[in-house]
């Protein structure tokens, strides 16, 4: 079978953002418009030839069909083999498991996380690393290149293959490899966790329930949670992944996520309560009567890892983005190991992680994860919390009460103010930087600009965020999401430290109060951008 050169012009506005390439759907469906990015990526990693790549998606709106062009794109330009998720379906840190275990070159994960999917929702598409992890910023800049200059590309002329049979079969000269997307991912928590200690708190009557929100969770979640730990049928809740997440909003967050938040509020309802996302790297945290901020959650899993099997020696660090709250830090500096603030996207752990600087990371967007793979990892921090859970035979409200005892309480919150005018963010946010140099109002004591010099590769990245330091310690950070696909989010995060024998109880929108309105105040934030109040606040 012959490859076919095909003669293509530019597309605008390839360019990967904070994940990948993230479009709406019908943009990613305009014909050739996959076609360019992928012969980008092939290019600006030097081709293809004799290359494994790992292939598969959260089943999405038009996965199936875009896994298809790229299989014969793979093949056209000589990779050996290509190994994908049966279905076309991987979550993002199977993916990355996967890319791991069988040595491959490198990854194309189709997915746009937590957006929504379908024909006039999102779609998405980015290129991991042999490390497992997300491209770091000089590829990703070097895809971008190519797109601007691309003149061709190479592909077969042959029909789909079927991808619902586990095996292999060829495509011209690539061999393909249909893999059950849940077995090694498994067989990785099972080396992790104290499964035996988990399915013994489930049988003497803990409860619990997982919402994989209709997406690529539900096997996962299935085989083990259910099948694995035992718990009952119908502790997985949306376990079948389709191409619109029952046109919801695949976001583990107590907005997108609200029937499972009223479901543990309530007297009657489970001990313990979580769910992941689109692909299957976010996770959201819940116990009877409580939700578990992301910044908590990494502070708490960072304090008590060492009760599973995984990490019983301890951990060599950990690691945060910098608009995560300064929880972790705390864990960090008492255990005496590495705290690392780098900017927001999970690729800027890769180097840590793989220097074996730091074990566990997290973000305040949902994501937390460890050096088991290079993507955050949304069931890994489910199961990391039943096993604690387990050992310490008490329920997760009293965890997060004993650990802000030990530690102090950061109160955290996130405020997003969605789709705004472009214009007017870019100026709200160039304001604010033009304020750092100039007399500070009272009650602030420093503004920056976040840059990150990478420990590892002496890498710099500037831009990545503004902060804003008040006197009394608090700390608000506004940065612009990189990857929205409608105007532009701005996102404020606000946190104030209260000691462990202070107020540890107070209302956590109550608690930030001062600070939205000391950001407001200095940025003009509302009337700007015309709104009243956040659209979400996590
Ligand atoms: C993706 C990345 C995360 C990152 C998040 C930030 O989910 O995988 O690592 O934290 O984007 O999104 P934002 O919209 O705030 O740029
Ligand atoms: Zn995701």
């Amino acid at each position: 079978m012959t490859p076919v050169t095909k003669p293509i012009s530019p597309f605008e506005g390839q360019k990967p953002g904070t994940s990948g390439l993230r479009k709406k759907t019908r943009v990613f469906m305009q014909p050739g418009y996959v076609e360019a990015f992928v012969q980008s990526i092939f290019n600006a990693i030097g081709g293809c030839a004799g290359k494994t790549f790992v292939i598969g998606g959260d089943g999405r709106y038009f996965n199936a069909e875009a896994i298809q062009t790229i299989l014969r794109m793979a093949a056209a330009s000589g990779a050996a083999r290509a190994i994908v998720g049966q279905g076309g379906l991987l979550s993002t840190p199977a993916a990355s498991n996967l890319i791991r275990v069988r040595g491959a070159d490198g990854g194309l994960i189709l997915s746009a996380s937590h957006n929504p999917g379908g024909i006039d929702e999102d779609f998405g598409l980015k290129y991991n690393i042999s490390n497992g992890g997300p491209a770091p910023e000089g590829v990703t800049a070097a895809i971008f290149d190519q797109t601007k200059t691309l003149r061709e590309y190479y592909t077969l002329d042959t029909d789909d293959l079927d991808l619902s049979a586990i095996g292999e079969t060829t495509l011209g000269g690539m061999t393909v490899e249909i893999v059950d997307p849940v077995t090694d991912y498994a067989a990785l928590m099972q080396t992790l966790f104290d499964f035996d200690a988990i399915r013994a708190l489930i049988a003497d009557g803990f409860t619990l329930r997982f919402d994989a929100m209709h997406a690529v969770t539900g096997p996962y979640a299935k085989t083990i949670i259910e099948g694995m730990l035992g718990a009952p049928e119908g502790t997985v809740l949306n376990g079948v992944p389709s191409v619109d997440f029952g046109k919801g909003h695949p976001d583990p967050n107590p907005i997108w996520a609200k029937p499972l938040v009223d479901m543990v509020m309530s007297s009657d309802g489970p001990d313990f309560a979580a769910a992941s996302d689109g692909d299957g790297d976010r996770n959201m945290i819940l116990g009877k009567g409580v939700y578990v901020t992301p910044s908590d959650s990494l502070a708490v899993l960072a304090a008590n890892a060492p009760l599973a099997p995984g990490y019983a020696r301890g951990l060599a660090g950990v690691a945060r983005s910098m608009p995560t709250s300064r929880a972790a830090d705390r864990v960090a500096d008492k255990l005496g190991i590495g705290a690392y603030e780098t900017p927001t996207g999970w690729k800027f752990f890769g180097n840590l992680l793989d220097a074996g600087k730091a074990t566990l990371c997290g973000e305040e967007s949902a994501g937390t994860g460890s050096d088991h793979v290079r993507e955050k990892d949304g069931l890994w921090a489910v199961l990391l919390w039943l096993n604690i859970l387990a050992k310490r035979k008490m329920s997760v409200k009293d965890i997060l009460l004993d650990h802000w005892q030990t530690y102090g309480r950061d109160y955290y919150s996130r405020h997003d103010y969605e789709a705004v005018d472009s214009a007017v963010a870019e100026g709200i946010m160039g304001d604010l930087k033009a304020l750092a140099d100039g007399p500070l109002p009272d009650g602030i004591q420093k503004i920056d600009s976040f840059s990150y010099t990478d420990p590892v590769d002496g890498s710099v990245s500037h831009n990545q965020g503004m902060r804003v330091f008040f006197d009394d310690g608090a700390r608000a950070v506004m940065r612009l999401s990189g990857t929205g696909t409608e105007g532009a989010t701005i996102r404020v995060y606000l946190e104030r430290y209260e000691v462990p024998d202070g107020d540890l109880t107070n209302e956590t929108q109550d608690a930030l109060a001062p600070i939205a309105a000391a950001v407001d105040e200095l940025t003009g934030l509302k009337e700007r951008s015309g709104r009243t109040a956040p659209d979400v606040m996590t």
